[in-house]
């Protein structure tokens, strides 16, 4: 059996507190992305997605504490120095960032950039050479006029194009793995469809794996194979997309996908989930969903519930079973 593309074991990142003491941002995170594949990472704000993603990227901030394992085709990237990590990123690994501007230098052109992006990790590559691979790229993320578009800066570029460009930039050097962290969220719907057809394209042509970062289900739901919800630096379901959405086992999975908007409903049905994610830094003992969940029973409290198959879907709720079989009876939470 080969290698998965991507295997996250048993993560956990943590990072000092304003008074020293450390407090785990990602506690135990396991994920498999395999080649070809496109798998979905979701959850609110602060539940540990991008610190995750970074950590793949070796880019961490330097006072973070990291254990576990992360191999890339059966390579154990843990432990590998700057130089080598380096090497991986950018050419193993590319990374779509979600706000365009933070990753294009605003002085360069467009041309310029995606041909650096080449040249640093081959400098065998001429710089026309190179200048010849940033139109390609760019034609390949689907830019018109590439040759032209190529001599422009950044600013002359509208939102969707740039993210565009960023894209080409992650493709520089044929990266295995494409890592998009929340790649469309600061675009409208109708080019935030435009992109993710971009990628689901990538993935079919290049056969590149995609890990694709996000806080909508819906996005998911149209693009992904499957999908890890996290919620407090924790996995707490994962599967197929199809198994998760016919039967969601975990009451927070169940909570994200009653707060999508029904398509058949004549008004959007948006059914947020009472209550706000705990700060990581004081993350409530047992079962972390517990002052928002519905059917937190005694244990929940007390125990961690830890990920085991149920179903189709693996999963961290000790009444999982009941859950997805609708036979637990879900009180009303007031206060969380
Ligand atoms: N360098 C850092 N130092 C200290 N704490 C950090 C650092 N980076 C992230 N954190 C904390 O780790 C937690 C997880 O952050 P992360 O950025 O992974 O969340 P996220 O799921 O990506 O959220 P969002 O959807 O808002 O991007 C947060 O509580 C955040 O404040
Ligand atoms: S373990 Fe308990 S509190 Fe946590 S999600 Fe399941 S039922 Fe809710
Ligand atoms: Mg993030």
């Amino acid at each position: 059996m080969t290698a998965p593309l991507l295997e996250i074991r048993d993560l956990s990142v943590s990072f000092a507190g304003r008074h020293g003491e450390a407090f785990e941002a990602v506690s135990g995170v396991d994920l498999t992305v395999s080649a070809g594949e496109l798998h979905g990472v979701v959850g609110e704000s602060g539940s540990g997605k991008s610190v995750t993603m970074l950590a793949v990227m070796g880019l961490l901030s330097p006072g973070a504490r990291l254990s576990g394992s992360i191999k890339l085709d059966g390579r154990e990237l843990v432990g590998l120095s700057d130089r080598q990590m380096r090497k991986v990123r950018g050419v193993r690994i590319g990374y779509i960032f979600q706000d365009p501007m933070t990753a294009l230098n605003p002085l360069l052109t467009i041309g310029d950039q995606i041909a650096e992006a080449v040249r640093i990790h081959r400098p065998q590559v001429s710089r026309a050479q190179s200048r010849a691979r940033a139109v390609e790229l760019l034609q390949l993320v689907a830019i018109p006029m590439p040759e032209k578009r190529a001599t422009q800066y950044p600013h002359e570029f509208s939102g969707g194009m740039r993210q565009r460009a960023v894209i080409a930039m992650a493709m520089a050097n044929e990266p295995d793995l494409l890592i998009a962290d929340e790649p469309t969220t600061a675009l409208d719907v109708t080019i935030q469809a435009q992109i993710m057809e971009l990628l689901e394209k990538l993935r079919q042509d290049r056969g590149v794996g995609i890990v694709l970062v996000t806080h909508d289900l819906g996005v998911v739901a149209g693009a992904a194979r499957s999908l890890s919800i996290m919620y407090s630096g924790r996995v707490v379901e994962r599967g197929l997309v199809d198994d998760v959405f016919a039967a969601p086992h975990h009451p927070y999975t169940k909570g994200l996908l009653g707060s999508l908007p029904q398509p058949d409903a004549r008004v959007e049905r948006l059914r947020a989930i009472p209550g706000a994610p705990p700060p990581i830094s004081a993350r409530p003992a047992g079962c972390a969903f517990h002052p928002r969940c519905g059917y937190a029973i005694d244990i929940c409290r007390a125990e961690r519930p830890v990920l085991r198959q149920v179903g189709a879907t693996t999963v961290a709720c000790h009444r999982a079973e009941e859950v997805a079989a609708g036979q637990a009876e879900e009180m009303s939470v007031h206060d969380a």
